[in-house]
């Protein structure tokens, strides 16, 4: 079978020809036009700006991923779309087209949960995965702890309480001014650092529970920069920029992984899937590495290409799924809930 998947719920336009094999998803191909260059100037994704940009690329990645694939539209079996959450506008683009195609052709249409597309990525690397999975989703919108019973179903079992992530990477670069978006800069800064700053303290929280907030780290980031601020200057080749960009990533990625081990054993998973842009991370990766076989679980990260939004990863969700018998009356939902 094989599925066109559309993506366009925040800031990325993204197209991919996936097939469905009796052995899993195969990439026929993936494209993907950014707004970096659009966006960076606010240090943030502007809604207005995204939709629009939406509406010029959307065309142009259809077109890319089909061809990259070498097949027509009438070749496809299927088109996947997501459907929510995200950025309303920019949700439209992708959903629009995905319909006018199916439309077009004749085709099964299938509206996509975000979330469930990000769990999906890691389906091309190991399909054969053992479940129950605990499936962390963490990037600039979402710090989400799941437990999937399968490919299709996920239940929430904790969130952050307050920033996402993803946000700690982007304002920290933001006060540094290293650019956007600022997971990526962040981490190639941290792996130039020999050494650490001082930790950040980890947050602790009235109800004792092992828990996530990463809001008081934008805090601590300030506070260093107001105290010394040559930072906000100095750019990514210095060595006090690069140690604390070491020190937050290192302060992200234990408090991220310390609730697992606990709710892994609790929850009789046996394997952890990590996903979303943040899951791009090289520390990140690295401590999920010693994590899982210390704990004797199967690890999932996609490749650092299907962490971030993409179009392969909501087709291969959209394979697993029931078409939907009437797409027209079907419209994007900016706060989809889960199993809605
Ligand atoms: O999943 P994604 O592409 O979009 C959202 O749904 O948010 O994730 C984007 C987020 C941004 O916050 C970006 O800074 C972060 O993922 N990110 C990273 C890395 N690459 C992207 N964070 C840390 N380290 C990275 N290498
Ligand atoms: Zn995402």
């Amino acid at each position: 079978m094989l599925v066109l998947g559309l993506e366009s719920s925040c800031d990325d336009c993204s197209a991919a020809v996936v097939e469905e094999t009796a052995a899993g998803p195969v990439l026929r191909s993936l494209v993907r036009e950014s707004q970096d260059g659009i966006h960076g100037p606010f240090g943030g994704v502007v809604p207005e700006l995204a939709a629009r940009e939406h509406l010029l690329q959307v065309r142009t990645v259809m077109a890319g991923a089909l061809e990259q694939a070498g097949v027509a539209l009438s070749d496809l079996d299927r088109v996947a779309v997501t459907r929510g959450p995200g950025l309303v506008g920019s949700l439209l683009a992708t959903f629009s087209a995905s319909k006018a195609v199916a439309w077009r052709e004749g085709l099964p249409w299938v509206g996509v949960h975000h979330l469930l597309g990000h769990l999906n990525a890691a389906r091309f690397a190991a399909p054969d995965l053992p479940f129950p999975a605990l499936v962390l989703l963490v990037s600039g919108g979402h710090t989400h702890l799941y437990l999937a019973k399968d490919w299709i179903s996920l239940q929430l079992l904790q969130k952050t309480r307050d920033d996402a992530a993803g946000e700690a990477f982007d304002k920290t670069a933001r006060m540094l001014n290293l650019g956007y978006p600022g997971g990526p800069l962040v981490d190639a800064c941290a792996q130039a650092s020999p050494r650490a700053a001082d930790a950040f303290t980890p947050p602790k929280f009235r109800d004792g529970r092992a828990s996530w907030s990463f809001s008081g780290l934008k805090t601590g980031v300030k506070l260093r920069v107001e105290r010394n601020p040559r930072l906000a200057e100095a750019g990514a080749a210095d060595p006090e920029v690069q140690g604390l960009c070491r020190s937050l990533q290192e302060a992200i990625s234990t408090w991220l992984l310390k609730p697992l081990p606990d709710l892994a054993r609790e929850r009789g998973a046996r394997s952890l899937v990590i996903s979303g842009g943040v899951a791009c991370n090289t520390r990140l990766r690295a401590d999920a590495a010693v994590l899982a076989a210390r704990e004797g679980l199967r690890l999932a990260i996609p490749e650092s290409r299907l962490c971030t939004d993409n179009g392969a990863m909501i087709a291969a969700a959209g394979a697993l799924l029931l078409p939907d018998m009437d797409p027209w009356i079907q419209n994007a939902d900016a706060d989809l809930k889960l199993g809605a």
